[in-house]
């Protein structure tokens, strides 16, 4: 293992990139010894100590590393995550690259030798939720060196979005980190826990122009669900005024259409029965490895992008074509897709797909055009009402979810009435609401002022969740009495119930009985069934029903579009 001296030039430049640092109280002493050592080099002894011949010798057996280093190929690692479903993917590429170098996986605090936690940056909130962790993490690390178990030491690695905010500044805060890696170093995982073994502190925060993990399959964290997450690009070039990710995950980069497929049917061979697509900004997706598209990305009219348009390649379109035809019974979903985006050819290709999901997620992010300026969103009230218009014409009965920030630099009351009534506007079935939270780095920044007073944050923000919930409970009694396709994920733990999720990614709750299926007999509901479900009562957050009828997606819009769906008779 290489070490570089701290005072020398290359350490500077190194260091910032990827590091090792070493952190001992002496540091000047072990420095020096160490520089002395490095000067000197190994010598041919060091290099054959306890081998009696060269055929006896093991191949991990590598006599000049530290036996703790050749051990932490059978070390079990604890997984925290923390942030959007992006992390939870990462986590999967993650956990396969270190499963493939010997690493077990455990679910038990007291069996960690090493705690990975992967981290968000997006609002002060979600970051404070981390050092809290991070407290317990810390006694939980001394508890450990105080006790019998002394010699299997814990290390802490913090990962993904917070730990490229924040890079070498998390190990001065916080000195129980032993590894601080971003988004794009994963693959360097074995060697940053490796170099923690000898008492260092590793950092890779390096961001790549290409890195997709296109190569490493992701091993499930949860081999049971019927669920999957499967990211397609990475990184972001939008450049909202208010967002960090653009920061923590770099520049915008397409995972190959090949590679994507091939997971797909991975999954669906073992048994998965829905993928979410997952990007950041999905339909500006562009497998520009295939060149045979030339058209560039159209931009709706009352729509700008801060990036040049991409031109040839497989578009979005492209991508939801050949994922939704690997198998029909499989659940398509995709997430999140910019506005700016959402070119027609992606809402025929959903709307003649039955198993495309009919839930759109259109964050608006604001209802006033001149917040969405200063939020540079690329689009005003307007043109937002005109789209929806568009999408809720090309796709009978679509389901639209958004994101919305409120107190952003400057928003005055009239302008946050504005984004009320656009919720009371759209109809959303589901929206995640946030109150503005300042991040160093971005635009606003550096440009705005972070003048609406928190209290003030607050106060809006429980008025568009409290107008959010009035509005699901209306928009899902409406669905009492109508017939819906529900894949069953699991149970509910409290009663007992099936639990499971429609087309609009509502949750559906019901009774486990049995009920007619495909084959003219009767049988009991499982995790990964399709199952017609009547929808009796509704809340704003869940919907409950009584299953009728086992089925296929196929065979359910045989007849009836989910845009038809109240003309279904029942079963
Ligand atoms: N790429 C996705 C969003 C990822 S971040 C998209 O454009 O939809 C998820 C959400 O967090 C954003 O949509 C936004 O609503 C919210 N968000 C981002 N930065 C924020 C900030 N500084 N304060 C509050 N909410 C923020
Ligand atoms: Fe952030 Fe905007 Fe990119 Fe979404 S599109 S990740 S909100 S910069
Ligand atoms: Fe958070 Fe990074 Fe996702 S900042 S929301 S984990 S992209």
């Amino acid at each position: 293992m290489l070490f570089i001296p701290r005072s020398s030039r290359l350490f500077r430049v190194f260091s910032n990139y990827a590091s090792v640092r070493c952190r001992c109280s002496s540091t000047a002493t072990r420095l020096d010894t160490l520089k002395k050592k490095v000067e000197k080099g190994p010598d041919l002894k060091e290099f054959i100590t306890g081998t009696t011949s060269p055929t006896t010798l093991d191949p991990l057996d590598i006599p000049y590393l530290p036996s703790s280093v050749k051990t932490v190929r059978k070390q079990k690692v604890y997984f925290d995550v923390y942030g959007c479903q992006m992390n939870l993917s990462d986590t999967e590429i993650v956990w396969s690259i270190l499963k493939n170098e010997g690493f077990e996986k455990t679910e038990i605090e007291e069996e960690a030798d090493v705690f990975l936690v992967m981290t968000c940056a997006i609002r002060e909130g979600a970051e404070s939720k981390i050092w809290h962790r991070l407290d317990h993490l810390r006694g939980f690390k001394r508890r450990r060196a105080n006790s019998k178990h002394k010699d299997r030491q814990v290390k802490i690695g913090l990962l993904g979005c917070m730990a490229e905010r924040l890079k070498e500044k998390l190990i001065e805060k916080e000195k129980s980190v032993d590894v601080v890696a971003g988004p794009d170093s994963y693959r360097d995982l074995p060697r940053l826990l490796a170099v923690t073994e000898s008492g260092q502190t590793a950092v890779n925060v390096l961001l790549s122009l290409d890195e997709t993990y296109a190569d490493v399959v992701p091993v499930r964290l949860n081999q049971d669900s019927v669920t999957a997450f499967i990211s397609i690009m990475r990184g972001c070039d939008n450049m909202c005024t208010y967002c960090i990710v653009p920061f923590t995950r770099g520049r915008e980069r397409s995972r190959p259409v090949a590679s994507i497929v091939d997971e797909v049917r991975h999954l669906a061979d073992q048994g998965v029965k829905e993928v979410t697509l997952l990007g950041q900004n999905v339909n500006s997706y562009r497998d520009t490895s295939q060149h045979t598209i030339k058209e560039p990305t159209r931009i709706a009219k009352g729509f700008t992008t801060v990036y040049k348009n991409k031109q040839g390649g497989l578009r979005f379109a492209d991508l939801l074509e050949k994922v939704s035809a690997v198998d029909p019974e499989m659940r398509i979903r995709f997430t999140a897709a910019h506005p700016k985006d959402f070119p027609d050819e992606v809402l025929q290709v959903i709307s003649s797909r039955p198993n495309i999901s009919k839930l759109l997620h259109l964050p608006a992010q604001s209802g006033s055009s001149a917040v969405l300026l200063r939020m540079r969103r690329g689009y005003s009230r307007e043109a937002y009402l005109e789209l929806v218009g568009r999408v809720r014409e090309a796709v009978p009965g679509v389901g639209l979810s958004t994101d919305m920030i409120c107190g952003f630099c400057g928003e005055t009351e009239a302008q946050f009435q504005e984004t009320l009534t656009l919720m009371e506007l759209v109809d959303y079935h589901a929206a995640f609401l946030f109150p503005y939270s300042m991040r160093e780095k971005t635009t606003a920044y550096r440009r705005y002022k972070d003048d609406v007073p928190e209290e003030v944050k607050k106060d809006r923000h429980n008025r568009m969740v409290e107008l959010y919930r009035r509005k699901c409970q209306a928009l899902n009694e409406a669905e009492i009495g109508l017939t819906h396709l529900v894949l069953v994920e699991g149970t509910v733990k409290k009663t007992g119930q099936i639990m499971g999720r429609n087309e609009l990614y509502l949750k559906v709750v019901f009774d486990q009985t049995e009920i007619p299926s495909e084959d003219g007999g009767k049988r009991c509901m499982k995790p990964g069934d399709f199952v017609a479900v009547k929808i009796v009562a509704a809340r704003a957050s869940v919907l409950t029903g009584v299953p009728l009828f086992h089925s296929s997606i196929t065979e359910f819009y045989r007849h009836i579009s989910w845009g038809d769906r109240a003309l279904r008779v029942d079963g």
